[in-house]
């Protein structure tokens, strides 16, 4: 068989990659630094070490094109790495489309989706600098899942604020992080004075990330013993997840193919900048890629929010992050894609973004249902529902290539399973998903809330 007809690209154990790549190092504009909330001056590493262990603040601030991937953390990448790259052939054939669609599996993770690629070195960074418990969010629960994981495999304790409306329609995660041995509390909760305060605010509140960042930082910040690990928009998170667009640079090379373009959904901006990421420099040298991020309509942060200093919590505990907002403020409608339910992007895909070399796509919740549905039944895959976002714009460029009669090569990340997300499904299918969009006036409320 010629490599041209392969359906899984399969990369040897020996070709993961053994540095991570620094975008920071070729950016034309470098992301603006973040700002002590206390003092509005840029932050120092001695801002950020009573939550944070010095190895990663390093990373945060490096400018190195590539940083090698400690031994360990290799060793552990083994249990799933490198992931498969497919050609989607199934899905294009019901598309009738001239377009190749690929797609980079991330959900063959033991944890189900891309979030392990990070908190494994999170865990390994925190444990070498003798710490003994990390504190952290999860919105679906995937993020909290891999860094109880993670946390397990370096011995560490690990606590998870989960979001309330995720917590309620996702139990299944909450056992997860159980079973690796992690303690999962509905946020906002009465563990800390943020919660509290949050609770007695709007007793009803389904949650949202910025709360439960807001109060994993304040239980790590208050131990001596204890970190904080964040799951997405920090600059050594998007780090971390390059790994995902090197080797898909190295797949691409077995089938002779190079993308057109790369979509990855956005919530933080972690698996898309994953993907992405690896592919500007080409970008930068005259390749004609497109780099597109898929959010939810319901949370618009890059295609409606604005480019300015906001707090990463809703607390404003954390410091300031020059990024597209919504308002920390803000809370997004209780969609199923509990991941994209962030105010906020990473600073770095928001520099990009701004500087035009990536776009950005809203999509409503029943088209990335649809789109997922599809592909669940001809790829098979059930897929998390952020990434059916993802899923949702691949479909659409390949029926656009379809009219226009251009055969473009798409890739998109697939960055979970949504086998734990049944729930959604099932609304989905039974008729009961709304297109929900925000409300304009809650948006200019919290943007009014802006540091
Ligand atoms: C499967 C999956 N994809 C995507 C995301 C969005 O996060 P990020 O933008 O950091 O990749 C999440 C977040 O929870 C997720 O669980």
């Amino acid at each position: 068989m010629s490599r041209e007809e392969l359906t899984k690209i399969i990369l040897p154990e020996d070709k993961i990659p053994k540095f991570w790549y620094n975008v920071q190092a070729d950016m034309p504009n470098p992301p603006a630094p973040p700002l002590n909330p206390r003092t509005k001056q840029p932050a120092t590493p001695e801002d950020l070490t009573p939550i944070f262990p010095m190895g990663l603040i390093l990373q945060e601030v490096s400018q190195e094109r590539y940083i090698e991937i400690p031994q360990e953390v290799r060793e552990l990448y083994k249990l799933w790495r490198p992931s498969p790259l497919y050609r989607a052939r199934r899905l294009e054939k019901a598309l009738d489309t001239p377009c190749k669609i690929y797609y980079k599996y991330e959900g063959v993770s033991p944890v189900g989706s891309h979030k392990l690629n990070s908190a494994l070195p999170q865990a390994f960074f925190n444990k070498a600098e003798g710490i003994k418990r990390l504190t952290t969010e999860t919105g679906a629960g995937q993020w909290g899942t891999a860094l109880s994981l993670a946390c397990k495999l370096f011995a560490l304790e690990c606590t998870v604020y989960m979001v309330k409306v995720s917590y309620e329609q996702k139990p299944y995660r909450r056992i997860i992080m159980e079973t690796y041995g992690a303690e999962c509390i509905p946020s906002p909760s009465n563990r800390t004075a943020t919660g509290r305060a949050f609770r007695e605010k709007e007793p009803d509140t389904p949650g949202t990330l910025g709360m439960a960042i807001s109060e994993a930082v304040e239980d790590a910040a208050g131990r001596d013993d204890t970190n904080y690990a964040l799951g997405s928009v920090l600059n050594h998170v998007c780090l971390h997840q390059t790994i995902i667009g090197q080797e898909v640079k190295l797949q691409m090379e077995m089938v002779d193919d190079y993308p057109d373009m790369v979509i990855g959904c956005c919530g933080g901006g972690s698996n898309f900048s994953g993907i992405a990421f690896p592919f500007v420099p080409d970008k930068l040298k005259g390749q004609k890629i497109r780099l597109i991020a898929v959010e939810p309509s319901a949370c618009p942060t890059l295609t409606q929010g604005v480019f300015e200093y906001d707090y990463g919590d809703a607390a404003g505990l954390t410091p300031m992050l020059k990024m597209y907002t919504l308002g920390h403020d803000f809370t997004p409608p209780g969609i199923h894609a509990g991941g994209l339910r962030y105010h906020g992007d990473s600073p770095l895909v928001s520099q990009l973004f701004h500087d035009g070399l990536i776009e950005a796509r809203a999509v409503l919740q029943k088209g990335a249902f649809e789109a997922a549905v599809m592909f669940a039944r001809t790829e098979g895959i059930v897929p998390a529902p952020e990434s059916a976002h993802a899923i949702r714009v691949a479909i659409d460029e390949a029926l656009l290539g379809k009219e226009e009669g251009v055969a473009r090569t798409i890739v998109f990340n697939l960055s979970g399973h949504g086998q734990l997300d049944l729930a959604a499904y099932d609304n989905y299918l039974s008729g009961n998903v709304q297109d929900i969009e925000f409300s304009d006036e809650a948006l200019q409320e919290s943007l009014k809330t802006l540091p």
